[in-house]
């Protein structure tokens, strides 16, 4: 998943669906993970979407998301229990897998107990264990204080990555977590310019890569996001570095294009 050439990563995190439903541009999850594959290290999602939607012919590693248990119906996100075994994903021929903790959260120890249990099951198999540093809906805690506890917690109980978030000060939550960290995207932002500059920053702060979904399958030009990011993880691309190679890989849009010649 971690590329031995530049000790980075591009995971494209497609698992949305076990607790937020067929959320946009995921309605039909084989439609939006195909054209971005090629561009991918790794590829996250639930079984149920590896057993419908992905070719058995695609050889991207599989990280394979295995908890949940609540829907965004639910106040309380946090209460998630494992939800797929370590012989199921053995079966799968995945290469990780994945659970959310919600540490600060009304069921924070049932997540904590869930990852160690996780652990043991995936170390008996040598499958490394990811672990998401989800924030309760209740708390607001994107920030490094927050962030570096949850991310210590993780990497303490054995989580071989962890997925948290950026925020301001992110080298602080870098800093206090033994284990390699990749950051989300979250929710989508204003301008492309603004995920480049998230990117760039965790990445310089010291992450190892991306775990990242909407900010790239909901934007207009999916495949010239991911090809712009992964020049950022990859080739150390700057800002402007990626502007350029996403604005020579978007479609160009028929009416603009046709006013233009017009001009
Ligand atoms: C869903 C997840 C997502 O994989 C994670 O949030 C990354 O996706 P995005 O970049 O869209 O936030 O863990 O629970």
């Amino acid at each position: 998943m971690i590329k031995p050439a530049t000790g980075r990563s591009v995971m494209l995190a497609c698992d949305h669906g076990y607790f937020m439903g067929p959320t946009r541009n995921l309605e039909s999850p084989r439609k939006t993970i195909e054209p971005l594959l090629p561009y991918a290290d790794t590829l996250a999602v639930t079984r149920g979407v590896l057993r419908t939607s992905v070719d058995p012919k695609w050889d991207t590693p599989i990280l394979l998301r295995v908890s949940g248990g609540a829907s965004i119906l639910k106040d309380d996100l946090s209460d998630e229990e494992v939800t797929t075994s370590i012989r199921e994903a053995v079966r799968l021929n995945v290469a990780s897998v994945a659970l959310s903790i919600f540490v600060g959260a009304p069921h924070e120890k049932q997540s904590l107990v869930n990852l160690s249990r996780l652990v043991d099951d995936g170390e008996d198999f040598g499958i490394p264990v990811m672990a998401i540093t989800a924030v309760g809906k209740e708390l607001d805690k994107r920030d490094a204080k927050y962030l570096s506890l949850a991310c210590r917690v993780a990497a303490e109980l054995g989580a071989r990555i962890v997925k948290t978030y950026y925020c301001e000060n992110f080298s602080k939550v870098v800093n206090g977590c033994p284990a390699p960290l990749v950051v989300a995207g979250g929710p989508k932002l204003n301008t492309e310019e603004d995920v480049f500059n998230l990117v760039y920053n965790a990445l310089e702060d010291g992450a190892v890569g991306v775990d990242m979904g909407r900010n790239i399958w909901q934007n207009e030009n999916p495949v010239a996001m991911i090809k712009a990011i992964r020049s950022i993880v990859h080739e150390k691309a700057t800002v402007k570095e990626a502007q350029l190679i996403f604005s020579e890989n978007r479609k160009v849009n028929p009416k603009k294009a046709e006013s233009s010649a017009n001009a």
